[in-house]
């Protein structure tokens, strides 16, 4: 059924806690319902937004136009050859309700993702990532619609280029197609990844390597360091790892042989935001209601009542400092909406 409000809160739909409005709010539940959403008057002649759970939004300002929210959470299983599996997943189904349902039916490849918030189209435009997996690692290709014609179109996991938390549909093709659903790759033979080193100890304190104590060694992890967005409003991390080229590299490493750095190629380096921020002094810190947190300080908080201007004149502060004692400029992982 698609269902159709005026003048909406935004407040369940976004996990900083902003309180702002939404002139429409719009959900449907299948594909044929989102053409009919993407064929209406009201679509086409309106500044349209596609949310999910809203992890990585920041709403500056109410949102003057419709906002295309979907219940589409259909698991399709489309078909097993070569010890993988081919699952089809509407692009509303919670993101962590999937890796338990992997988890539960011996598939593997999504367990190090667990309890990432959001749903499963925006984990394909965002290319989420944690523990040495980025969610394209597992994608076979994405299913999607135009916005203004509700015409099919299929990008395969190549067309989608993605890349560290960017995809095709944040950059050349940005707000041009909705996410439909997505067909996921997954493994039915035992294969871990434990790129990320403290995984796999957390992992065999549990006792065996299993797909079940992977996902709880993750959640686990993710509780202790990340604040739950039910208690503090907050989109993750709010700035992506900065990669610089290996001479700025070298150069950096130089001066703060401490620094934590990743390989990602002969030519570049990424560095830790997280370290550069509490370098900086940050952790912990706040600037009225928006606070920087203590045990992750790339995790920018609600403390209570902070509009989205008073997280972003935060993150701009912190982006100054870390300039000013690095030269390094922090690019927002979370996406501003609205002035
Ligand atoms: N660090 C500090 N001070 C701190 C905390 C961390 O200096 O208080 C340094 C440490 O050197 C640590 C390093 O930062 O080794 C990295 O920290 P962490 O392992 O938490 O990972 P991250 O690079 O900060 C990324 C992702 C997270 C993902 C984790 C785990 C980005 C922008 N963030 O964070 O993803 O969960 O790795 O794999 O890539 C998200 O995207 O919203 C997100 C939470």
């Amino acid at each position: 059924m698609i269902t159709r409000q005026e003048k909406v809160s935004l407040l369940p739909y976004n996990t900083f806690g902003m309180d702002v409005k939404a002139d429409w709010l719009v959900e449907y539940g299948s594909p044929a319902e989102l053409r009919e959403v993407l064929q209406s008057d009201l679509v086409q002649r309106h500044e349209c937004l596609v949310v999910g759970k809203g992890s990585n939004l920041l709403f500056l300002s109410d949102f003057r136009g419709v906002v295309i929210r979907s219940r589409y959470r259909a698991l399709s299983v489309l078909r097993e050859e070569d010890g993988a599996v081919y699952v089809e997943v509407g692009s509303g189904m919670v993101w962590d309700d999937f890796v338990a349902q992997c988890v539960e039916r011996g598939w593997y490849g999504a367990e190090n993702l667990s309890l990432i918030p959001g749903q499963v189209g925006a984990a394909a435009v965002q290319n989420i990532g944690a523990y040495g997996v980025e969610v394209k690692d597992l994608i076979h290709e994405v299913r999607t619609m135009e916005m203004g014609t509700g015409r099919k179109r299929t990008f395969t996991q190549a067309e989608c280029r993605y890349g560290y938390r960017e995809s095709i549909f944040k950059k050349e093709e940005r707000g041009k197609y909705v996410v439909v659903s997505v067909v996921f790759r997954l493994g039915t033979q035992p294969r871990y990844c434990f790129g990320y080193k403290h995984l796999e100890e957390a992992v065999r304190q549990r006792g065996d390597v299993s797909l079940g104590n992977v996902r709880e060694a993750v959640i686990e992890m993710r509780r202790s360091k990340l604040p739950d967005p039910q208690q503090w409003g907050n989109a993750g991390s709010f700035f992506k790892n900065p990669v610089v080229p290996k001479a700025r590299f070298a150069a950096l490493l130089a001066e703060h042989p401490d620094m934590p750095h990743y390989y990602v190629s002969e030519s570049e380096e990424k560095l830790s935001a997280a370290w550069l921020i509490d370098r900086c002094g940050w952790k912990g810190r706040n600037l009225g209601p928006a606070g920087v947190w203590g045990k992750q300080p790339l995790v920018l908080v609600n403390l209570g009542g902070a509009a989205g201007r008073d997280i972003r004149h935060l993150a701009e502060q912190i982006q100054q400092s870390v300039h000013g004692c690095f030269g390094i400029e922090l690019q927002p992982e979370v996406n501003y909406i609205g002035e």
